[in-house]
């Protein structure tokens, strides 16, 4: 298992996309600079959904537009529909990521449409992505369970992965929405998709209220994933996903990876700087234990 492992950092999309402290744009591009220069190099870095939805990702335009001056990062950003792929392409996207559901009643709550009807809406942005030489990730949620439809079967969520994979996403990122999920469970959902389309084409992004997200994404490094989204500081949450809590923490992902003997690429030591300057933003403490136990350390040795 010691291969290479890839980290998409969620912090400044999902992290902050739930977060009542409103962050300023130019709070947001220090963000995704200090992610980078922490050896995350790449980034999801906005949505282009309604602000009236989300007020937490409006002018990701300008987020997307500041961080252009980075080289050797790939900068991701949602896109719900054609406007909001419009809207990522003026503002020089070149990676964004359409988002599904494997259950009825969270697209529903979600985007405001069946899953069908997303897949409508989503077919004119990968036809004219295709076009414009735009790569295009797709999520689907609530894979291990939804908050309105309670156990979601791995046969819908192959399907909707097959269908994704179908309409040209290069990479399906599989979401346990509410952190529901258990290690079998993660796994028998992840050789159901596995069994359609390649392993190398799949990601976990994994919430991790239960505290299941490591182990659960240990059992699908087992099964040959190699993609693992997270955010830094453990932040995020999906305001549409009553219950739900943050993403895996970077630092829980990179710690675990470290001791296995994968090498990530990430200075832990900038990481944990650039979690605690959002946290301090946000005002309160990155809620990872690897966090908590470095800082604690820093705090003995007397670094700040
Ligand atoms: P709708 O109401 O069905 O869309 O919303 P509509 O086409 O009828 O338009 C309604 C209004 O939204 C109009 O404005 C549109 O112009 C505007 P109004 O006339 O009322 O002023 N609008 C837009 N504005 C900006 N950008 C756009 C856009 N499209 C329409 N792209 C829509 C559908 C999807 C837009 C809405 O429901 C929405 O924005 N939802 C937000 C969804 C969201 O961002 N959720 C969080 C991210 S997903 C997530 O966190 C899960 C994930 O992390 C994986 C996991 O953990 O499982 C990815
Ligand atoms: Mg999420």
């Amino acid at each position: 298992m010691s291969d290479q492992i890839r980290i998409v950092e969620m912090g400044p999309r999902d992290g902050l996309q739930n977060e009542k402290t409103p962050v300023s744009v130019e709070a947001r591009i220090a963000f995704v600079e200090a992610l980078v220069a922490a050896g995350l190099n790449t980034v999801e870095v906005g949505a282009f959904v309604s602000p009236k939805a989300i007020p937490q990702m409006a002018s990701s335009d300008q987020v997307l537009r500041g961080v252009g001056h980075i080289k050797d990062a790939e900068f991701h950003v949602l896109v719900p529909n054609e406007k909001g792929y419009d809207a990522a392409r003026a503002a020089g996207a070149k990676v964004v990521s359409v988002f599904a559901a494997a259950s009825e009643g969270f697209s529903r709550a979600n985007i405001n449409c069946s899953i069908a009807e997303s897949i409508e809406r989503f077919k004119p942005v990968l036809a004219r992505a295709k076009a414009d030489g735009v790569k295009v990730r797709g999520y689907i949620s609530c894979v291990l369970g939804c908050p309105f439809d309670g156990e979601i079967k791995p046969k819908a969520v192959a399907d909707l992965a097959m269908t994704l994979w179908d309409l040209g996403c290069y990479e399906i990122s599989l979401g346990d929405t509410i952190g529901v999920g258990t290690p079998l469970k993660a796994r028998e959902m992840l050789r159901a998709v596995g069994a359609e389309l390649p392993v190398a084409n799949l990601a976990m992004h994994f919430h991790d209220t239960y505290g299941q997200a490591l182990a659960n994404l240990y059992a699908g490094m087992e099964e040959g994933v190699r993609v693992i989204d997270a955010a830094a500081g453990g932040l995020g949450g999906c305001p549409y996903a009553p219950g739900a809590t943050g993403n895996v923490a970077t630092e829980d992902v990179v710690y675990m990876l470290e001791g296995m003997g994968v090498k990530t690429g990430v200075d832990m030591d900038r990481l944990l700087t650039t979690t605690n300057e959002v946290a301090g933003l946000l005002g309160r403490p990155p809620v990872s234990r690897v966090a908590s136990a470095l800082n604690a350390k820093r705090k003995r040795l007397g670094a700040s």
